[in-house]
């Protein structure tokens, strides 16, 4: 059922919001909980469109999978793996599955996973993660869109990413944990997720060095040392800029719950250097105001811990009524502008050229019929929604359900007036303000 946001723009939001598990990080624990028998449960799991179809990956695999959403946690018992293919049908709805590819290689010495294909955001290819399995000794095949690899015996090897590569370094670092001997990852991505990971395997009896740094050192042990376990995700610093974004573009104040500051400190220093109010209330708490007009700023979206390319759109959208010029550089992905379109939509000013925008601050936005291109885009729609004036209309839905949980329950917490309405009960919506039926607000 085509669902959308009908979004009434202009209350401040004010209030607090508890931040969930970090979509980025479950997932790959998921994927990383089939390296050992026995049961493993994981807690602090968003309840997400994407982490439903990590969960059928798996259980496609013979694992044994309960998901309680009440408790938010996820129990996979990987005693038995029967099966080492990951099929077409699912890899292509979600890229990141593709990550049960070094850890299948890693457990049952062959993997046949489907290529994921193309992606809205831009090509995101995967051939880091191939030549990484093949340093380890696995021969690759690419055959009718599947990649199959196999191996009597992964070794350690010295490999080296072109980019710190965030997929790249799991899949490789999950291959490696059973591998013969000692595997070094240079230029490794060095996001919390990467971390998250590396303690996650540790914790199962890994022995995995350096993550969070440029070098990752992974020593393989024996299958026998890896046991199940029960682990805690870390919380989503995506989900905490975005909120984060939300109380200031409408100039709220709130209280931004369960977030790691240390995980959004580039971003964190850009909101401040636009003139936001932001302070370390309690160790993992935030809060979060802003009483006039930002300033506009610079800035160039780079790997962890640089500016996160996944918080572009949500700066972009405050950009657009900030006092001045600003100018964005992205530099991870080739289509990563989706949401510029729209913003102009909605009056804002902005020029694109490439992977760079120039965006000149208008003083309002105003609300209008908009559709939500991917996830990241989507969200900054819901941003720009809530602070323009007017009605807006946002299109498209599934893509923001991949990675935010309860976003609008969240969002009427902090007051902000959002419905999520189906396609059939669609009564008059913008229309120019004062025109049409505003109850459902
Ligand atoms: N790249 C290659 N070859 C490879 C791998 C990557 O050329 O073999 C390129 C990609 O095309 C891209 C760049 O390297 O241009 C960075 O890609 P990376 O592999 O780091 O990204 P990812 O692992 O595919 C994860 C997140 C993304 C986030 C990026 C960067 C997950 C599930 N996804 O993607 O999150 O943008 O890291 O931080 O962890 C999102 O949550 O909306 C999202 C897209």
């Amino acid at each position: 059922m085509t669902e959308k946001y009908i979004i009434k723009g202009g209350t401040p939001l004010k209030g607090e919001v508890s931040i969930g598990g970090a979509k980025n990080s479950v997932l790959k624990l998921m994927a990383a909980a089939i390296l050992a028998k026995g049961e493993t449960t994981i807690y602090n799991v968003p309840d997400l469109t994407d982490v439903d179809i990590m969960l059928s990956v798996i259980a496609q695999l013979g694992a044994k999978t309960e998901y309680n959403k009440e408790e938010k946690s996820i129990t996979i018992d990987a005693t038995e793996i029967t099966s080492i293919t990951a099929r077409y049908e699912l890899v292509s709805k979600m890229r990141a599955s593709f990550v049960v590819l070094g850890a299948l290689v890693s457990r049952c010495k062959e993997a046949i996973v489907a290529l994921p294909g193309g992606c809205a955001i831009g090509e995101r290819r995967v051939d880091f993660h191939i030549k990484g399995l093949e340093a380890l000794g696995a021969k690759i095949k690419i055959e009718n869109g599947y990649v199959h690899a196999k191996v009597p015996k992964l070794k350690g090897a010295e490999i080296y990413l072109d980019i710190p590569s965030v997929g790249a370094t799991e899949n490789l670092m999950l291959a490696s944990v059973l591998a013969e001997g000692s595997t070094t990852i240079q230029n490794a991505a060095q996001e919390p997720e990467i971390v998250d990971l590396a303690n996650f395997l540790n914790t199962m009896g890994a022995d995995v060095n350096g993550a969070g740094t440029s070098e990752i050192v992974i020593n393989g042990v024996h299958p026998d040392k890896l046991h199940g376990i029960e682990y805690t995700t870390i919380p989503d610093r995506i989900e905490a800029g975005t909120f984060m974004s939300a109380i200031i573009a409408t100039r709220g104040k709130g209280l931004i719950k369960n977030v790691f500051p240390a995980h959004l400190t580039f971003f964190t220093n850009k909101l401040l250097k636009m003139g936001a109010n932001i302070k370390l209330i309690e160790p993992n708490s935030l809060e979060v105001s802003c009483k006039n007009r930002l300033q506009s700023i610079n800035f160039v979206t780079q790997p962890y811990p640089g500016f996160p390319t996944d918080l572009q759109s949500m700066a972009m959208t405050l950009l657009t009524v900030s006092d001045g010029v600003g100018i964005i550089t992205e530099s991870l992905y080739e289509n990563r502008f989706m949401q510029v379109p729209e913003l102009r939509r909605m009056g804002a000013d902005i020029h694109q050229d490439r992977n760079h925008a120039i965006i000149k601050g208008v003083k309002k936005l105003t609300g209008a019929t908009l559709a939500a291109s991917d996830l990241r885009a989507g969200a900054a729609l819901v941003v720009a929604a809530l602070m323009a004036d007017g009605s807006s209309t946002i299109e498209n839905l599934h893509h923001i359900d991949r990675g935010y949980e309860n976003f609008e329950n969240k969002i009427r917490l902090l007051g902000g007036k959002i419905e999520r309405r189906n396609e059939e009960d669609s009564s008059s919506v913008n229309l120019p303000e004062g025109t049409h039926n505003e109850s459902y607000l």
